[in-house]
């Protein structure tokens, strides 16, 4: 696990944009396969990737982009379902083509449906040849994707209940708390692990304990973010702020300086 610590924000996006980049296959073989999280932490390190495309160094046209979850029961076309937020916050930005975006499907209301879509999902993946580099952002309560406390650790794709703490966060983008979902259909913990790489952000106070106890933390059910931990190919991207409660920072910041020269 590789922990990198930027001065700002602006500077852990940028870091958590290298590490995304240096992820994706270039052979040409088969398209670059991107997992997309939502919310506020991995919006600096999109506008970064956009930056980067705007410079020529990346084109993302042949990428597919597979979302980490949606929400359930929210109408088609509603501006915080998770393909709306994607369209707009990463499709539009990085140039992915939006046919090329694929997002779990929580428009169901029965659980027979929504069970089908979550296989159909894991399907997709596997169709794709699987995630190469797999954007995260962590929850103030440890939680990875949608896997809340208590997450089985090789889960995969299924529907899940949202607890109180994510529904009451996540209410700033709703017009309140009872507008937000109760449920989702989210990868699990195992299908996140499948991916060939993991790159996570997360930036602020409010992150702090969460990404001490995923990074230095028992492995647990817990903690499910306390999984990077298992992944060979990890990069966690923090702010000064995110990064004030763990313990081994110096050693952290001394194996991101590489090798000595000699
Ligand atoms: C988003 C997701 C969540 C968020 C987490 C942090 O697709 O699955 O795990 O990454 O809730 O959200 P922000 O970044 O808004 O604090």
């Amino acid at each position: 696990m590789e922990v990198v610590v930027g001065t700002t924000p602006g500077d852990a996006a940028r870091r958590a944009a290298e590490a995304v980049l240096a992820g994706l296959p270039t052979d040409g073989d088969r398209d670059p396969v991107l997992g997309l999280a939502t919310g506020s932490s991995p919006l600096g390190l999109y506008r970064e990737l956009g930056r980067a495309v705007a410079e020529g160094r990346v084109d993302f046209s042949r990428t597919h982009g597979i979302a980490l979850d949606e929400y359930v029961g929210l109408p088609p076309g509603h501006p915080e379902g998770y393909r709306q937020v994607l369209l707009r916050e990463v499709c539009g930005v990085i140039g992915l083509a939006p046919e090329r975006l694929a997002v779990p499907d929580g428009s169901a209301t029965d659980l027979p449906s929504l069970v089908a879509a979550a296989r159909a999902y894991e399907e997709r993946i596997r169709q794709l040849g699987g995630v190469d580099v797999q954007i995260l952002g962590i929850g103030a309560n440890g939680h990875l994707g949608f896997n809340e406390p208590g997450s089985a650790l090789t889960s995969r794709t299924r529907v899940k209940r949202l607890s109180e703490r994510t529904r009451r966060d996540n209410a700033r983008f709703f017009t309140g708390l009872d507008d937000v979902p109760t449920h989702c259909v989210t990868q699990g913990l195992g299908t996140i692990l499948a991916a060939r790489r993991l790159v996570l952000v997360a930036t602020g106070d409010a992150k702090a304990e969460a990404v001490a106890a995923a990074l230095e933390g028992p492995l647990s059910a817990s903690v499910p973010a306390s999984v990077l931990q298992w992944h060979p190919d990890t990069v966690v991207c923090l702010d000064e702020a995110a990064a004030s409660a763990l313990r081994n920072r110096q050693y952290y910041d001394d194996a991101a300086a590489g090798l000595p020269e000699r």
